[in-house]
């Protein structure tokens, strides 16, 4: 059985807005809920993460809603990787496959899911990926340092798909270790574990910037 967590618990701090982005309206509809209702459809249950005081918010929005029954509404936490902790507790021990999503990418689609799902059988994890279409340069401060071979680098998105026991065990060390990484398949990296990666989709963005 598959389970989803909605990682939805951040402040939007880079976007710089009151409402935290994924609670922003987009054509009548918080953001959050585009991803929620695409993804949801393809999992048994799903754990939506967000900031205490939205608690009761998203749990009145989750009555409205059709996949209501097998929605869990939790509490998040500091960081985007304790947040996915924390929802991943929420899930029954049933659930042996699990997608992760960032709830500030509300395009995802049911055919990038099923890629994502599908490049599990390759992997302890898989990730959608872009090629990137800039050179790209690392820098000190505002000096160049050296520039990177792009054919060998990708840009990773969201939905990312882990098999449970692996993405728990890789939490828990991390959590005893103290390392912290910007997404869970980092984290199943350096366990030494294969992350395979799938094709991602250019319209899948992450809304972060006011401009996005
Ligand atoms: N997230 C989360 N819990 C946190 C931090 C982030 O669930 N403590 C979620 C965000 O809500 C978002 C996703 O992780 O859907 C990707 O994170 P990001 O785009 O970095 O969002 P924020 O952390 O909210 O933004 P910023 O880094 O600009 O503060
Ligand atoms: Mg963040």
């Amino acid at each position: 059985m598959t389970g989803l967590i909605l990682a939805a618990a951040g402040s939007g701090a880079r976007f710089e807005s009151s409402v935290p982005k994924q609670f922003l309206q987009f054509h009548g509809k918080p953001i959050y809920l585009f991803a929620l209702e695409t993804i949801g459809e393809l999992c048994e249950e799903i754990a939506v993460v967000v900031p205490r005081d939205w608690l009761h918010r998203v749990r009145k929005e989750r009555s409205e809603l059709d996949l209501q029954e097998r929605i869990n509404v939790i509490e998040g936490g500091p960081s985007r990787q304790e947040s996915v902790s924390l929802g991943l507790q929420a899930l029954s021990p049933g659930i042996t496959r699990v997608l992760v999503h960032d709830a500030a990418r509300p395009c995802v689609t049911r055919t990038l899911v099923d890629r994502v799902l599908g490049g599990l059988q390759h992997g302890a994890a898989c990730v959608p990926v872009l090629p990137i279409a800039d050179t790209v340069k690392e820098v000190d401060g505002h000096r160049v340092l050296r520039t990177l071979n792009r054919s060998r680098l990708r840009l990773a998105q969201t939905p990312q798909a882990f098999d449970r026991e692996v993405l728990e065990s890789v939490l828990m060390r991390a959590a005893k270790e103290g390392i912290s990484a910007t997404d869970e398949a980092t984290l199943v990296e350096r366990s030494g574990e294969c992350v395979y990666t799938v094709d991602g989709e250019q319209e899948n963005i992450k809304i972060t910037w006011k401009q996005d």
